[in-house]
């Protein structure tokens, strides 16, 4: 019998968190803004943002593959579709942990030269940071566990839960599954 994970953030919550961060960046930003969302953990984050804000906001899709394991060290393999010249520009991003990800992406928008740009990120682990880098919106700072749902995985599961449990990666690890009843089950989330 393995220990259940651990709800840190109920669907509620979560979806309360999105429309706060979803007033910060309209309050930032009142005429104009392109959230880009890095793939493939800011999907859920970035669709109930957008949908959270109102008047116009525009999307756009970045996605970066490690190219050397290990070294932090990675390359864009999808890159904008939009032109962001001279726009506000939010990077938006489901947890931040060494920072080097943001740190790479954000040398890469800035050279496009937009009007502003600047990151909301939903869940800050801090404790994980290697890089220091700014962030201008926060959902929630979350200690230092292994976090599933709302974006995040374990080998491409639990992304599609409404909420946030902490698991043990040793678990998961022997078994990718071991959550997938208790999260899934009919209360999960409530
Ligand atoms: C996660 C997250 C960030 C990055 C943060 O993506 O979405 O992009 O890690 O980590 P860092 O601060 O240590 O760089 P992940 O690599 O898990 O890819 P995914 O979003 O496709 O799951």
């Amino acid at each position: 019998m393995i220990e259940p994970a651990v709800t840190l953030f109920t669907a509620d919550e979560v979806r309360e968190g999105v429309r706060r961060l979803a007033q910060e960046v309209r309050t930032a930003h009142p005429d104009d803004v392109v959230l880009v969302a890095v793939l493939k953990g800011s999907l859920p984050f970035l669709a109930d943002l957008v949908r959270a804000m109102a008047g116009e906001a525009a999307v756009d899709f970045l996605a970066i593959s490690s190219y050397a394991a290990g070294t932090g060290r990675v390359r864009l393999v999808k890159d904008l579709d939009l032109d962001v010249r001279d726009r506000p520009v939010v990077l938006v991003e489901d947890i931040v942990d060494t920072g080097l990800t943001l740190g790479y992406l954000l040398g890469e928008l800035g050279r496009r030269e937009p009007a502003s740009l600047s990151v909301c990120t939903l869940f800050d682990r801090v404790a994980r940071r290697i890089l220091p880098v700014s962030l201008d919106h926060v959902g929630f700072e979350v200690p230092d566990e292994f976090l599933l749902g709302y974006g995040l995985d374990y080998a491409g599961r639990y992304r599609n839960l409404p909420s946030v449990a902490a698991g043990d990666l040793e678990v998961l690890r022997v078994d990718p599954d071991a959550y997938v009843e208790q999260l899934y089950g009919s209360a999960a989330g409530e």
